[in-house]
């Protein structure tokens, strides 16, 4: 894909964000369930998808048959399930436990207990057992970092998930400098491997990677084409969907960096 392309949403606020993005990724469930038997959808760490889970279990637990949802996760710490910064343990605690979802439906990085290239492997060989061949997950949720990292693809761990792309990896153990931690992380080709990908991003501390990222500098003109130091800008820009275009999702604080007019 060389074009830059992307459906982009503000909404008002970080509630309105999740009620939107909790309500555009049910009418994609729905829409999924109708002619397959399970909606296997990615789910991201962090803070940002927070509140959309929350909602989702709040308000749309008679949505759609959660019973027939499979739950992955983009990446995950290299920490225990029960650990404070477990990207499971806050899924969990938020949405899958309050949705009372089977364990036999929850795939998570098995991070905690063994090495991070041990829990990378494993949750390899746990997806080309699920899957015959590349996953075609229907639904892939991410949040963006400061730096423009996505999942755990951060800027200056390149060398090592690039490397484990370049491999034919899926799943890739990486040493992150800057946070002196490891990370286990769904590779590019994975990621962009979801039917539809969905970024979200709110608050003011995302306006400056939001209006880099979608500034003028992007925005209708190729950006693996006409100017490749741009293509290793931002691990986001690897970013794509195997159909249509990513669905950013952002808040007016996230957004407020860009020259978007006011909706008429
Ligand atoms: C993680 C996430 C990561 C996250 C961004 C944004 O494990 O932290 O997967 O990619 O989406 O860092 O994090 P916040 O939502 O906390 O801003």
């Amino acid at each position: 894909m060389n074009r830059f392309e992307f459906d982009l949403l503000v909404a008002n606020g970080p509630s309105d964000e999740a009620e939107l993005a909790a309500s555009l990724l049910i009418a994609f469930a729905r829409g999924v369930l109708l002619r397959k038997e399970h909606f296997d959808l990615v789910l991201t760490g962090g803070s940002t998808p927070i509140p959309l889970y929350s909602r989702l279990a709040a308000q749309h637990k008679r949505a759609i048959e959660w019973n027939r949802v499979r739950f992955f996760w983009g990446d995950e710490r290299d920490v225990p399930p029960d650990h404070l910064d477990s990207n499971f343990r806050s899924a969990n605690k938020t949405l899958l436990r309050p949705l009372g979802i089977r364990s036999e439906n929850v795939f998570r990085i098995p991070a905690g207990g063994k090495s991070a290239v041990e829990a990378a492997a494993e949750y390899e060989a746990t997806l080309k057992n699920l899957f015959s061949g590349i996953p075609d997950f229907d639904y892939v949720l991410l949040g963006i970092g400061e730096d423009g990292h996505i999942a755990s693809l951060f800027p200056d761990a390149r060398e090592s998930w690039e490397s484990a792309e370049r491999e034919g990896r899926w799943v890739a153990a990486s040493w992150v400098p800057h946070l002196a931690a490891q990370r286990i992380t769904l590779l590019p080709s994975l990621l962009n491997h979801g039917l539809k990908v969905c970024i979200l991003a709110s608050g003011t501390r995302k306006s400056n990677i939001i209006r880099e990222f979608f500034g003028r500098e992007f925005l209708g003109r190729e950006v693996f084409g006409s100017d490749p130091a741009a293509e290793h800008r931002y691990p986001a820009q690897l970013i794509h969907s195997r159909y249509g275009k990513p669905l950013w999702l952002l808040d007016r604080e996230a957004a407020s960096g860009l020259e978007i007019s006011q909706a008429a």
